[in-house]
């Protein structure tokens, strides 16, 4: 049985009731052993919330351990502060920062290096779905970025269609469905059915507290990658309570 995980991703934004979020989130979780939560703030805020029983972790980092890169932080950093997962290849990060697959694979390696866990995205575009080609770009996104000593200890997958982040629309169960399953065939292609079977993929665009329910019920769901409702405990805890 895989344990779901509830991942809340911040993104930019830095509620001023942070602290008072993650402790509801410690307070609600504690015991509860069918369900892991982690919540990736804006890295300042990360010192603040480390600690309060809930796992923190960030929303990015650079491949290398330190060195002459202006703004950036490593892996490592984030380990010694506290920080257990780190989200990588987003798509923000991909639109924003043009971020290649081949920088992401640099990124999950960073990870395991710095003993923390990886939570890859992939996802397609709107376009690549209209061309009914949304597969073939997942699988070529995770190709590229699965690195060879990936396991499913070190590493979260988080299937995040571009088109149902932000919008309101999240994909339907169907196409949810048939996503998780191909991924889950490339990563037993990729590295070995033992480790595919156990590998947790995630499902990230627009999950809320009134569709968390059917999406984390279809098989292959392990648990959702949830931007806009994590910044509400009460709507983050409803999508806990749904699993
Ligand atoms: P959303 O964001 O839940 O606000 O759609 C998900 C994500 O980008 O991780």
């Amino acid at each position: 049985m895989r344990r779901k995980l509830i991942a809340g991703n911040w993104k930019m934004n830095a509620p001023r009731d942070a602290r008072t979020i993650v402790d509801a989130v410690a307070a609600e979780i504690l015991g509860r052993d069918h369900v892991g939560v982690v919540i990736c703030p804006p890295y300042p805020l990360i010192p603040l919330l480390v600690g309060r029983g809930v796992r923190i972790g960030a929303q990015n980092c650079h491949h290398e351990a330190s060195g002459a890169h202006t703004g950036d932080v490593s892996a490592e950093m984030l380990a010694a502060f506290g920080v257990t997962h780190v989200i990588v290849g987003h798509s923000e990060r991909r639109n924003d920062h043009l971020e290649t697959d081949l920088m992401t694979q640099a990124k999950v390696r960073a990870a395991h290096r710095a003993d923390i866990t990886a939570i890859l995205c992939v996802g397609e575009s709107a376009a690549d779905r209209e061309m009914e080609r949304a597969e073939e770009i997942v699988a070529a996104q995770l190709r590229t970025a699965l690195a060879a000593n990936t396991t499913s200890a070190n590493t979260i997958i988080a299937y995040e269609p571009v088109w149902a982040i932000g919008t309101g629309e999240a994909a339907t169960p169907d196409e949810i469905a048939d996503m998780h399953a191909m991924i889950r065939d490339e990563i037993a292609v990729a590295l070995g059915a033992s480790v595919s079977e156990k590998m947790r993929i995630l499902y990230g665009g627009s999950m809320n507290r009134s569709n968390a329910e059917e999406i984390l019920s279809i098989e292959d769901v392990d648990g959702g990658l949830v931007g806009g409702a994590s910044l509400s405990a009460d709507d983050f805890l409803a999508i806990v309570d749904a699993v």
